[in-house]
């Protein structure tokens, strides 16, 4: 069975249920990398989306950041962060989300962001707009670079990777109004289409990261692509501008 967007919707606020509940207590945390650090309620969340998704819409794979990826039997595929911002929240910084994205045939055409800190339900579906609370949104119209508000992110390996970004958050800070760093890539996606960012860039992610956030953004009216312009911005190496149309040109211009 194909899943409806009604049907991410109460996924998301399920596992962002798990997500407040667990908020602020102490945490078993285990690390992945030297900064890349997993909770329980990462596990508790992707648990729970897993077995949503297995026991209703049978048949499609599932790409899970905890899980990896699970093989299935159509054309299928769920792309599921369940804890985007996983530092801030194992710090207690209410900046965080899960994202669940649908794909049928290697197209994305559902998204789901859920903020369960603010209660706000970032929702697309492919060719029929994008929601904040059942509210149209849409991408801001600035046009000058000057006048725009950016959001960025580094990589966990950002110690000693070549592309850790430094170099653009300094560039394009000296010629923005700033670049701010939430911490979750989602959320920033879902910013830029609510035209509070006008811009969100970020090298290295991967699919269940902005999957959601980057139809979500388009659907707002987004210009959205990997750095080097390439529409098919899932694709590895994975990297993403979801920016105002008005000023990707020049942004992409600086991230060269
Ligand atoms: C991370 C966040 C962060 C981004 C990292 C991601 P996680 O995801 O989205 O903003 O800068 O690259 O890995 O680990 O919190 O799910
Ligand atoms: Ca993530
Ligand atoms: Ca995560």
């Amino acid at each position: 069975m194909k899943p409806t967007l009604a049907d991410l919707e109460r996924l998301a606020r399920g596992a962002g249920a798990i997500l407040r509940d667990g908020y602020e207590k102490k945490h078993d945390i285990q690390y992945k990398g030297v900064i890349d650090l997993v909770t329980e309620i990462d596990r508790a969340s992707e648990d729970f989306l897993l077995r949503e998704v297995q026991t209703h819409f049978a048949g499609g794979a599932i790409l899970a950041e905890e899980s990896g990826k699970i093989s299935g039997i159509n054309g299928d595929l769920w792309m599921i962060d369940p804890l985007d911002g996983t530092v801030n929240y194992a710090h207690g910084i209410p900046v965080f989300c899960v994202s669940i994205a649908f794909a049928s045939d290697g197209e994305t055409t559902l998204g789901a962001v859920y903020d369960p800190m603010r209660d706000e339900m970032f929702l697309a579906e492919k060719g029929r707009g994008a929601t904040l609370n059942g509210r149209q949104i849409r991408a801001s119209t600035t046009t000058e670079l000057e006048k725009s508000l950016l959001v960025t992110g580094f990589p966990y390996d950002t110690w000693n990777t070549e592309l850790d970004n430094f170099k653009y958050f300094e560039r394009l800070g000296k010629q923005t109004q700033g670049v701010r760093r939430l911490g979750s890539a989602a959320l920033d996606a879902c910013y830029v289409a609510a035209g509070r960012f006008d811009a969100f860039w970020e090298f290295k992610l991967k699919p269940w990261d902005v999957a959601a956030g980057g139809l979500i953004a388009a659907e707002a009216g987004a210009t959205v692509s990997a750095i080097d312009g390439n529409a098919d911005y899932l694709s590895s190496p994975l990297s993403i501008i979801a920016s105002a149309p008005g000023i990707y040109a020049a942004l992409k211009e600086q991230l060269r």
